[in-house]
């Protein structure tokens, strides 16, 4: 599924269905602040990214951002040009198969499709690695503050949006098993992880029985899904009453007509550097598809094993979802709170961000900036 598809689609609702949308999206965009940039994290692997910049002051935080599916870095290029006016420096990271960063290899790929649970738990332990060898070596090159004494200022953020959050508790859940220099630089500088809107597969965790999304609806020509899920994820929802943590208060198919969908405030620029299909229906479907056993233990151990939080002493775990979003998101913050209460509570705070969907950070990136700040609160 080429990009140039998704594109056309767009521009035709651009321009015949959206007149008015499409003049103020053909405005041209300005020019961006950030810098594009790689760092190679060993055994041949190289990781892409975007970086906001050292902020003027030394005192200021790094998060460091892991995208979802089909969504690749410049998805925050809002919160990248706001950083500095927050004191913030943002790395948006390009996972492996997205663009700049290297693919996975074949062998790789058979893992996610048919390997053993123990071979795809190793799967995830080495891109765990990878991000956490990132991380060092993005804090050492740049020479990014320290937390300060109090607590308060400096040090870095892991971020993990959608199914990114894959990465994101790969990374902490196997912190024991890095280099030894990786395991100091994470337990020095990590005061935050936090998980926006993790669907639930993303975790190893079941689906509610009505989940639908335009990937795997086989009614949809196939040719279809990805740029129909592009369409899908990026609108909102109008959900029941939300106090009864009721699966079935939620939509899970039909978009609100209360609000625009993101989609429309993208340029067809911005939406192709955004978007990459292609890798979305590589190793990400496979990860989607096959992947729960492996996954289920290693969200488990990254929050709740006490052992592994020990060894981030300044760790704190924040995990949020939009209440106008797609249904995954909200699903996904009950089966979380529910854990954290089974495993005796206190390891996670979440919240519920209201008039928010999958994309905050596109719609209302100052909400998102912030949201992600308060993890250090
Ligand atoms: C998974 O195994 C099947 C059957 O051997 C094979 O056809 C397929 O290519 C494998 N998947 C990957 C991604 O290698
Ligand atoms: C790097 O390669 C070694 C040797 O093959 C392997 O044990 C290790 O898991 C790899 N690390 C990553 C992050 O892939
Ligand atoms: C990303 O990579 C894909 C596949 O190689 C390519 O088709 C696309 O043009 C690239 N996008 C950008 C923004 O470079
Ligand atoms: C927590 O993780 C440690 C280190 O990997 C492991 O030895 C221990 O069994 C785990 N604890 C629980 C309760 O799963």
């Amino acid at each position: 599924m080429s990009v140039l598809n998704v594109s056309s689609v767009l521009l035709l609702l651009f321009f015949y269905l959206f007149p008015a949308i499409s003049a103020a999206a053909a405005h041209h965009p300005a020019p961006r602040q950030y810098t594009t940039s790689s760092l190679n994290v060993g055994n041949g692997t190289t990781l892409a990214y975007l970086d906001s910049g050292a902020p003027s002051s030394r005192t200021y935080t790094t998060i460091f951002a892991i995208h979802g599916m089909g969504f690749q870095s410049p998805v925050w290029e809002k919160v990248l040009d706001l950083a500095p006016a927050y004191n913030t420096r943002f790395v948006a990271i390009n996972r492996r198969d997205y663009n700049g960063s290297t693919p996975y290899t074949a062998g790789d790929l058979n893992v996610l499709q048919n390997g053993t649970v123990s071979e795809q738990t190793a799967f995830f332990q080495q891109r765990g690695e990878e991000i956490a060898t990132f991380i060092e070596l993005f804090i050492k090159q740049n020479g990014l503050p320290a937390p300060s004494a109090d607590g308060k200022t400096g040090g870095v953020a892991l971020l993990g949006w959608s199914l990114g959050n894959a990465f994101g508790v790969s990374t902490i859940a196997n912190i024991q098993t890095y280099a030894t220099s990786t395991q100091q630089t994470l337990a020095k500088y990590l005061r935050g992880l936090v998980l926006q809107e993790p669907p639930s597969v993303s975790l190893g965790l079941p689906l509610p029985p009505q989940s639908w999304s335009p990937q795997i609806d086989t009614s949809i020509p196939a040719a279809d899904r990805q740029p129909g899920f592009v369409q899908w994820i990026t609108a909102y929802f109008q959900h029941g009453d939300l106090s009864t943590r009721d699966v079935n208060v939620l939509e899970y198919v039909l978009p609100s007509i209360t609000h625009v969908p993101s989609v429309f405030s993208f340029t067809t620029d911005q939406l192709a550097g955004v978007t990459n299909l292609a890798a979305a229906s590589g190793g990400d479907t496979f990860i989607v598809g096959y992947n729960q056993a492996a996954l289920l233990p290693t969200y488990r151990k990254a929050l709740f094993n006490k052992t592994v939080r020990a060894a981030l002493p300044l760790l704190n775990v924040l995990e949020f979802t939009g209440d106008i979003t797609a249904n995954f998101g909200i699903v996904a913050l009950w089966q979380i709170q529910d854990d954290d209460a089974a495993a005796g509570g206190g390891f996670v705070k979440t919240e519920i961000l209201k008039g928010t969907n999958h994309f905050v950070h596109w719609d209302q990136p100052a909400l998102a900036l912030s949201t992600y700040l308060s993890v250090f609160d």
